[in-house]
Parts: C-alpha cells; sequence; structure tokens
C-alpha cells in the first residue's frame, strides 16, 4: 500500500480538528473570594504584588488570563493540566483559608522554588517572556518573603 504524503496530511488535519472538540470548562472564577487572597493576608508590597500576578497566578489562582492559543488544541490540554496541578499545590487567592502550618510551609516552598529557577515553569515562560524573573525581580520576592517569615 502506497501512503502518500497528501494522506498523512490529511488525517493529520482530521485528528487536529477532531481534538479541537475537546474544550475542557476554563479557570475563570468571577465570584472568588478576594478576602481570602495572599495580598489581603500580608502587606505585599507593589512590585512583588506585580511580580506574583505576572509569573505565579496564570497556574496559582481561581483566574487564568488565557492567551489566544489557548482556545487551540493541544495547547488548551497542556495549559489546563498545568492550572489543575498548579491550583492544586499552591492557590494564591485561597492563602487565607490555609493553615497557618500550610502558610508558612508554602511560603518556604515559594521561595525554593523561586531560588532554583523551577518555578515559573519553563515551558510557559517559553512563551510569556514577560514572566520570566530577573536576578532583580527574584531577590526582591525572596527578600521579602525572608521578611515576612522573619515576622511570623
Ligand atoms: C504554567 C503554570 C505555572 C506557573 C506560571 C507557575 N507554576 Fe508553580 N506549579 C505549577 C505546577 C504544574 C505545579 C505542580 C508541581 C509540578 O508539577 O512541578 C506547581 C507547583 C508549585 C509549588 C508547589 C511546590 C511544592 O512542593 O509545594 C510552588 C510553591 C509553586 N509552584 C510556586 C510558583 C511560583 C512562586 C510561581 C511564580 C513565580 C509559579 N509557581 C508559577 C505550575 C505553574
Amino acid at each position: 500500500m502506497k501512503i502518500s504524503i497528501k494522506k498523512i496530511l490529511f488525517i493529520g488535519l482530521i485528528i487536529f480538528l477532531l481534538m479541537q472538540l475537546y474544550q475542557p470548562a476554563r479557570n475563570i472564577g468571577f465570584e472568588q473570594d478576594i478576602t481570602a487572597d495572599f495580598t489581603k493576608v500580608y502587606n505585599v508590597p507593589k512590585k512583588v504584588e506585580i511580580i506574583l500576578r505576572t509569573s505565579c497566578y496564570d497556574c496559582h489562582s481561581n483566574n487564568t488570563n488565557y492567551p489566544w492559543y489557548s482556545y487551540i488544541q493541544p495547547a488548551r490540554f497542556l495549559m489546563e493540566s498545568h492550572i489543575a496541578a498548579g491550583k492544586e499545590n499552591l492557590n494564591f487567592n485561597e492563602w487565607g483559608n490555609y493553615s497557618s502550618r500550610k502558610q508558612n510551609n508554602k511560603l518556604d516552598r515559594i521561595a525554593k522554588q523561586i531560588q532554583s529557577n523551577e518555578m515559573p515553569l519553563a515551558s510557559y515562560t517559553l512563551i510569556h517572556k514577560n514572566a520570566t524573573l530577573s536576578a532583580t525581580q527574584k531577590k526582591e520576592v525572596l527578600d521579602w518573603i525572608n521578611k515576612i517569615e522573619d515576622s511570623l
């Protein structure tokens, strides 16, 4: 049997179109309880808040800013799985509902993730260039976390 390039492209196109049918619910919580948000629990400096909102909130809150390509599979699928796993581990919108033990633990984890360049995820900063943390931004967040931890 001869398999032509045309046939392969055609089958690829059908698979691509079928994938578009899978559109899971979006992470957009319009009626979220913002009183529990990280920025309401601590007195977060504006600079640090902007860094967290720009580089972390897409995966670690109840509201994601969806770019246009997020409507296209398989990007959508990857994004949604990152958001689900990210939120489960850490949700800045629900920080106030965490026990103080969990908060302390997560503050530590946040510092470690930033220090070791594990967060924000590399697959994310590849596309969201503005989410990449500069050395100065990293220091700003880490210094502030240290200060908060000392005051607890
Ligand atoms: C593209 C999505 C995405 C972005 C953006 C992102 N994360 Fe994550 N984060 C995840 C996922 C997914 C996990 C689950 C663990 C894993 O797969 O590594 C996670 C886990 C974590 C954890 C939990 C680790 C633990 O051991 O408890 C912390 C803390 C964290 N992220 C902090 C951050 C911080 C701080 C930022 C911003 C500087 C950030 N993340 C940005 C997706 C993301």
